[in-house]
């Protein structure tokens, strides 16, 4: 059962459930909680420095994360430059057991979201200690944190991990999106030779100008990425103008044709202005959009308020699924077929997978705490949990 730290709207749970992989996430934002209980997605609504692993029981053996990132994401200045700098040097004390220490210093920060990058190896280093290494690990966050990755991998292969850690593409894994995300991916005891990212599924988009045709190469053996227009169904043809200007120029506004890769899906999407060809007309993305590029069900039930935040945070589900099944070592053809038939409606977890999921909390308290499917079951039942050892993970 996977524990997702820093969960959001569910991009990574709706990954693991289409592939039937238990998870519950830990969440503090009340909109993006809203969104996951309309889901049907376990939630602990909590912040995520107060739980530890000792806070769940055996069952729960996979960690995921995807800390906030507005402190490096500002990378490019001073500010951001020196804060991942310091994070490395952290990351490199909680290699040599200092967990207090980093702690402390990561206390006296004035921006608090910057400490929350080290949570993840916390938790790992924290279960080690306790004896009950989590089985796979699995970190993403913008290209910007890699460094700290790389730190990351360190450590963990120190400790007995195999690491791998990579920038990838979104469009390259089906999303219809040019994305870019630092990934890191562990396996407890297996070498870092043969933990390897999965390879792409399709080719990566190359920019061209804006009605030329788009550079392909097939000799890569796989097809063209996927563009707005297959993943929203629209007929008619539009140009999407981005509200960031390109070239360094924040007036010129970059365009980008309905028959290519959606620009980075943010929580500043519905500012994007979509023009179609004959009419004029101009629309925005909605949530069933916006959700849509980032491979959310169509009727995900979004809630809360700054929808377009909740939607620009998170992991792709089709990306998600994509790692976690090569993860995990779960057999199963990620095809077309498999992600059609999941793109129009979201069915969530089933009350006995609810019950299940609970078994994976052994602070009970959450239990009277929680707003969300947890508390749905009134009691807490014994339920068997399947929990088969990890298959090891295939190399790619
Ligand atoms: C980048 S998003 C993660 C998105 C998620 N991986 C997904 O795929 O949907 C980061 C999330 O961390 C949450 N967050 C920030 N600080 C937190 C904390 N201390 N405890 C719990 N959640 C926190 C934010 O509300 C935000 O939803």
């Amino acid at each position: 059962m996977i524990v997702d730290l820093f969960a959001g709207p569910g991009g990574l749970d709706v990954a693991a459930h289409w592939l039937d992989v238990p998870s519950i996430g830990i969440e503090f934002d009340e909109s993006a909680v809203l969104t996951r209980e309309e889901a049907g997605l376990s939630t602990i609504h909590a912040d995520v420095t107060r739980w530890q692993p000792s806070d769940f029981t055996e069952v729960v053996n996979v960690l995921t994360g995807g800390p906030p990132c507005q402190t490096f994401t500002v990378a490019g200045n001073g500010h951001g430059r020196k804060a991942l700098k310091d994070v490395v040097s952290l990351v490199e004390m909680l290699g040599e057991g200092k967990i207090d220490d980093v702690l402390a210093q990561v206390a006296k920060y004035e921006e608090v979201r910057t400490g929350l990058v080290l949570q993840p190896l916390i938790w790992v280093l924290r279960a080690l200690e306790e004896g009950r290494p989590f089985e796979a690990i699995l970190l993403e966050q913008v290209p910007t944190v890699k460094p700290v990755w790389d730190a990351m991998k360190t450590v963990l292969e120190s400790k007995g991990y195999g690491v791998d850690v990579g920038i990838l593409r979104t469009e390259e894994y089906g999303v219809p999106q040019t994305r870019r995300r630092a990934v890191l991916a562990s396996r407890w005891h297996v070498p870092s030779a043969i933990v390897k990212l999965p390879e792409p599924t399709h080719q990566k988009y190359v920019g061209t100008a804006l009605n030329t045709e788009p550079t392909l190469d097939f000799s890569v053996g796989r097809p063209q990425w996927i563009s707005m227009a297959e993943a929203l169904g629209w007929d008619e043809p539009f140009t999407v103008v981005s509200n960031y200007g390109s070239g360094g120029d924040p007036k010129n506004r970059s365009k980008r044709r309905h028959d290519r890769p959606a620009f980075t899906v943010t929580g500043k999407i519905s500012r994007n202005r979509v023009v179609i060809d004959d009419s004029r007309e101009e629309r925005r993305f909605g949530p069933e959009h916006a959700g849509r590029l980032q491979t959310f069900p169509t009727d995900y039930p979004w809630s809360g308020t700054d929808i377009s935040q909740q939607i620009g945070n998170a992991i792709p589900p089709r990306l998600g699924t994509h790692i976690l099944a090569w993860l995990l070592g779960i057999d199963v053809e990620l095809d077309e077929k498999f992600f059609a038939d999941r793109s129009d409606h979201w069915k969530g977890p089933d009350d006995e997978r609810a019950l299940q999921i609970r078994n994976g909390i052994a602070r009970t308290e959450v239990l009277g705490n929680s707003i969300t499917t947890i508390l749905k079951s009134p009691s807490r039942h014994v339920v068997e949990v399947p929990n088969p050892k990890l298959s090891p993970a295939p190399a790619t």
